[in-house]
């Protein structure tokens, strides 16, 4: 059987383009209800069309409020018959209305190594202070901004050499991998939050892959097709 979900997007939308990718490949039992972006030149909403999803564009600005908006992405989230809520590049603050409305049902994907680099434009941060390590990180979301409980994450090496360019695509290779690996495990049941904890049920162990663009280190590891 598979999750009824809906992506929220700002803007290119790879990370939703991965999922589309690993349900066409019947790795991910998902199925994208709707897909909502904030902005309406995102080209997230082009990847969508293009398999046909369907697309609804909710802009921040015409709303006088953040609860406001909050409310009515709930309204066609609900109608369309999303359980769960993908956020893939979604550039909002949510409300607590908003996640109160999806209970452990809503998943974001962060380019760092949580609780390190919160915020925006963590990539070119973490190249610019200089870490040898960086990555991307897949948690439930609460009601304060990257913060919840993780559920996977995946480290990279960083170089002296890199800008938040050369940095985030290294880490963005991985985020195609592990979310949705995370929304598979959420589709099967497979996760249970203890505190500030995740359980993964019959959790994978750690995966490595040692090549030489993109050693990386999974925690927990990936499954076959992800
Ligand atoms: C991704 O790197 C994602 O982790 C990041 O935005 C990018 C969206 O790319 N999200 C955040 O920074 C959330 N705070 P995409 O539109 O190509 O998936």
């Amino acid at each position: 059987m598979a999750l009824p979900i809906a992506v929220l997007i700002s803007g290119s939308g790879s990370n939703l383009q991965s999922i589309i990718d690993k349900i066409e490949q019947k790795v991910l039992h998902a199925e994208i209800k709707v897909v909502i972006s904030n902005k309406p030149d995102a080209y997230g909403l082009t990847r969508a069309k293009k398999h046909n999803l369907r697309t609804e564009v909710i802009e921040h600005q015409n709303f006088s409020s953040r609860e406001d908006f909050d409310q009515a992405m709930v309204r066609v989230i609900k109608e369309a018959g999303a359980e769960a809520v993908i956020l893939a590049g979604f550039m909002r603050i949510l409300t607590p209305a908003f996640i109160q409305a999806f209970p452990n049902k809503i998943l974001n994907i962060h380019p760092a190594i949580l609780p390190s680099f919160p915020g925006v434009r963590v990539q070119a941060q973490a190249a610019d202070y200089g870490v040898r390590f960086s990555g991307c990180t897949v948690h439930f979301v609460d009601e304060k901004m990257d913060n919840g409980p993780i559920i996977i994450q995946a480290v990279v090496p960083a170089y002296v050499s890199d800008d938040g360019q050369s940095l985030g695509q290294r880490i963005l290779n991985w985020e195609h991998r592990i979310y949705p690996q995370a929304i598979e495990w959420l589709a099967q049941g497979r996760l249970k939050i203890v505190g500030r904890k995740v359980e993964v049920r019959d959790c994978p162990p750690v995966f490595v892959q040692a090549d030489e663009t993109a050693p990386a280190f999974v925690n927990p590891g990936l499954e076959p097709g992800f």
